[in-house]
């Protein structure tokens, strides 16, 4: 329980004019909204923790983040994942430091208080200096009370009752299934995570991947330029009048060039596919959209790029900072050089000196390191492409938007609006 005196709540009305395409860069740099972030945004919601494949035998254990929070991803005894708080219940120190691995249990190197993998405080050292009534079964790893699974990729959630993971996913799960659902085996990762830090606010990440393809003929210009066969940047109108952008009422985007040929860019991973049997078991709009290329992301910060197998989450670090956490997932079916295929060209593109990343991460900072003005905090940013142009396509669920479009930027920050002026269920005893 946290002391109600110290929460404090704003209310965000004014810095988000979603039906009106505006807003305030307050969102992006003011240090209490981002309290309440932590508090309103990611605490209640599903974040994504990890992959399936990363867990093979009780033991298995990966360390990561949800919001601020640390946590211990791991395989119980029954084979089963739990989500821990990675903080000790003695002083408040990590129980495990590593960022992966295997163990028998969870072994706090300040005094020495070990906790077994269902979360249990089964080891204390000199336990005879406690009063008689100190017991040890009240004193376990406090743990993420909800955690699933969607084709591989792990949710968790400290939301006591939270909508389901399938529930708040709605049609994008269709959208995922696209790079998820090639065929019966799924996906596994390939190599390792890859770390870095940005300068910028994680949501500048976020809704980016959720509705900017706009960005990609300017920025990546020579990026393109360098990729394509002929030397020059392809032709941006046709991709422009055939791509979609699907804009979810939870604040999931995700958008994608539409055309018959869509194709994966790597040759051994294109070689290797089987388009007609894809075809067959995913359907047309979706092998010729969003299977081979474009951006998405579920709310709020996990992010994919289907062409390359990248899945990503922008971990917040202060308004100012983010940690962005990348994995190359490929098919279980692909043989050896395929997967080595797909990686290098994850690394070559969207790795952390990847050419596509490179300039991404520059524009964000870009944006960031400015907007502490007290002037240019002031002046409302631009969200208007595409206005009124979401609609039911037909031909893919739920509706969805021009590809150049910030159709579902918008929807990404009427959610995060309405999450931040909502209180959540640790504020219940709070006024
Ligand atoms: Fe973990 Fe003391 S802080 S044993
Ligand atoms: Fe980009």
């Amino acid at each position: 329980r946290r002391p109600s005196a110290m929460t404090r709540n704003l209310d965000v009305s004014g810095l988000v004019d979603a039906e009106g395409g505006l807003l305030d860069r307050a969102v992006f740099t003011d240090d209490q909204l981002y309290r309440q972030e932590l508090r309103r945004v990611f605490a209640p919601s599903w974040l994504f923790l990890a992959h399936t494949d990363q867990f093979h035998k009780p033991g298995d254990f990966f360390t990561t983040y949800m919001g601020e929070d640390p946590v211990i991803v791991t395989m119980d005894k029954n084979r089963k994942l739990r989500v821990y708080l990675n903080s000790c219940r003695h002083r408040g120190a990590r129980v495990c430091r590593a960022d992966m691995g295997a163990t028998r249990n969870f072994t706090c190197t300040y005094h020495g208080w070990a906790y077994d993998l269902e979360g249990k405080l089964v080891s204390v050292p000199n336990q005879e200096g406690y009063p008689a009534d100190f017991s040890p079964g009240q004193w376990g790893l406090v743990e993420v009370p909800h955690v699933d699974s969607y084709r591989g990729l792990v949710f968790g959630t400290w939301n006591p009752e939270p909508v389901s993971l399938r529930e708040s996913l709605g049609d994008m799960a269709w959208y995922m299934d696209a790079m998820l659902d090639h065929d019966d085996e799924g996906t596994v990762v390939v190599g390792g995570v890859h770390k870095w830090v940005l300068a910028g606010n994680w949501k500048l990440a976020a809704e980016q991947f959720a509705t900017d393809w706009y960005h990609v003929n300017m920025s990546h210009a020579s990026a393109l330029m360098v990729m394509s066969p002929s030397g020059k940047k392809p032709k941006d109108e046709i991709v422009h009048r055939t791509g979609r952008q699907y804009v979810d009422p939870n604040g999931h985007g995700a958008g994608f060039p539409v055309h018959p040929k869509n194709r994966f860019d790597a040759r051994t991973v294109h070689d290797w596919a089987d388009y007609p049997a894809m075809r067959e078991r995913l359907g047309e709009a979706r092998v010729e959209g969003p299977l081979t290329n474009g951006h998405a992301t579920v709310f709020p910060n996990f992010s994919y790029l289907p062409v390359n197998g990248s899945v990503r989450i922008w971990h917040p670090k202060g308004p100012d900072k983010m940690e962005v956490w990348a994995w190359t997932i490929v098919d279980k079916s692909m043989p050896e050089e395929v997967r080595e295929a797909q990686r290098l060209y994850n690394l070559r593109t969207f790795g952390p000196s990847g050419i596509f990343e490179q300039d991404d991460g520059e524009n964000w900072s870009e944006v960031q390191s400015i907007a502490h003005g007290f002037i240019t905090n002031g002046v409302a940013l631009n969200y208007q492409m595409g206005m009124g142009s979401e609609r039911e396509d037909g031909r893919h669920p739920g509706q969805t938007s021009e590809l150049y479009s910030d159709a579902a930027g918008r929807s990404f920050y009427a959610r995060w609006r309405d999450l931040m002026n909502t209180p959540a269920w640790h504020e219940a005893d709070q006024k």
